[in-house]
């Protein structure tokens, strides 16, 4: 953020949003200059909406996304763009108006005129670079998963919480409004206790041309392989499907068993330096904290199926489904009398935040909101364990 010489005296209750203590300012030791922690600050008397300086680190196919809805956002500025690719770069940064480019994180670091960090680089790419940026003082919005493994993801999360900045992770189907309100349904008691859980992320990317021809673009190839730092499609929408089912249920899985699967998709399994190795579908069985148990799976070869997650969640006195596909969300429920009938009714529901709303709220108020880094560590706990279970065909628990 920003920051204004100005004298502690300035400091005083500035906004409504904010409650007051989120407007304090600290002084970091350099004759008297003082830093904000919300996203307003004080110019004399007058109050100024602070801006945010975002950095584009990744310029693929997602971080299209990123900066069309960080722009659209009021004081964000994406300032720069980094990626290894020059043309990928230069392509991106014109079409979405950005004026700074550069070759790599450091020489981005090296220039420094930015607060945040929006990591849309391949999955095995976050570790070392959101560990920079946080070394850098830099606040970061990582794309999932938050790192390859969990160990790696407990280092960012420790990293991010000694830094004392913002670090969230874009769990995108979070912005869905069926899952927000399926889930303050399922806490307020509406369902009574949870008994069983049933949750499928379902894509078609290997059977349909939708979204491209993954036997010749990048952007699918690293996703099918190990060494390019995938865990395959337990790593690339398992961690969304997961998230969504213990988010959606409000339970934790305390145990996991799992079967991932590799389909022969090449001649030799390869394609150019590409080994097809990482899993193309997976199934897990898993029990959560209060004694629930349920199923969480994940395909990418579900022909009909662009984009969908499926989460219904059943309790003692009745159960609920979210869904969010391709761009739709939908919530039913069946309570109440409606038990004894198998009715479901459609569930009204309003427009909620996305993340990346919440991460500039975030920044500006000095705070991380959810979806965190320890979230998505604790997330890429069970993923670890769904591996381990895999190979040990064991029920694997969760410490
Ligand atoms: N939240 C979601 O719903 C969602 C959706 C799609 C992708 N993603 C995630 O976003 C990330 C990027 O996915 P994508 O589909 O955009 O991939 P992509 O391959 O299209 O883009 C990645 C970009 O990062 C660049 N890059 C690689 N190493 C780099 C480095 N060291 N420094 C700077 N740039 C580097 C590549 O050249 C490429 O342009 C992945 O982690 C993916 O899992 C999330």
């Amino acid at each position: 953020m920003r920051q204004l010489k100005c004298v502690p005296s300035d400091t005083r209750r500035i906004h409504p949003q904010f409650p007051e203590e989120e407007h304090e300012a600290i002084a970091d030791g350099r004759g008297g200059k003082v830093q904000f922690l919300s996203g307003y600050v004080v110019a004399g008397s007058e109050l100024m909406e602070d801006q945010m300086r975002l950095l584009i680190l990744g310029t693929g196919g997602m971080a299209n996304q990123h900066a069309a809805r960080f722009k659209a956002i009021e004081g964000v500025s994406v300032v720069g763009g980094v990626d290894v690719v020059a043309e990928r770069l230069t392509a991106f940064c014109t079409e979405h108006g950005i004026a700074n480019q550069f070759a790599s994180l450091e020489e981005a670091l090296a220039w420094g005129e930015f607060d945040a960090v929006a990591n849309v680089t391949p999955d095995n790419i976050h570790h070392p670079t959101t560990l920079l940026a946080i070394a850098a003082g830099k606040h970061v919005f990582c794309e999932k998963p938050l790192a390859t493994d969990a160990v790696k993801a407990m280092e960012m999360t420790e990293a991010i919480e000694r830094s004392g900045k913002v670090g969230m992770v874009n769990f995108t189907y979070r912005n869905s409004p069926a899952l927000q309100k399926g889930r303050q349904m399922v806490l307020a008691g509406e369902i009574g206790a949870v008994r069983h859980v049933e949750a499928s992320h379902l894509q078609s990317w290997l059977v349909g041309r939708h979204w491209g021809d993954w036997k010749s673009e990048s952007k699918w190839l690293w996703r099918l392989s190990k060494k390019h730092g995938s865990n395959g499609a337990l790593g690339d929408i398992g961690i969304h499907i997961v998230d969504f089912a213990s988010y959606g249920s409000g339970l934790d899985v305390t145990h996991v068993f799992a079967r991932l699967k590799t389909f022969d998709k090449a001649p030799g399994h390869k394609i150019g330096e590409y080994d097809l190795d990482a899993n193309d579908s997976f199934t897990m069985n898993v029990d959560f904290t209060n004694g629930a148990i349920g199923t969480i799976q994940a395909t990418r070869t579900a022909a009909g199926q662009m984009d969908q997650l499926r989460l219904r969640v059943y309790g003692e006195t009745g159960s609920i489904e979210m869904i969010y596909d391709t761009g739709q969300s939908t919530l039913r429920a069946c309570l109440g009398e409606d038990v004894h009938t198998a009715t479901w009714r459609d569930v009204p529901f309003d427009p909620v935040e996305t993340n990346y709303q919440r991460f500039v709220q975030a920044v500006r108020a000095g705070r991380t909101q959810e979806p965190s880094f320890r979230r998505a560590a604790s997330i890429q706990k069970v993923l670890d364990k769904a591996l381990a279970s895999d190979l040990s065909h064991a029920d694997e628990a969760l410490k």
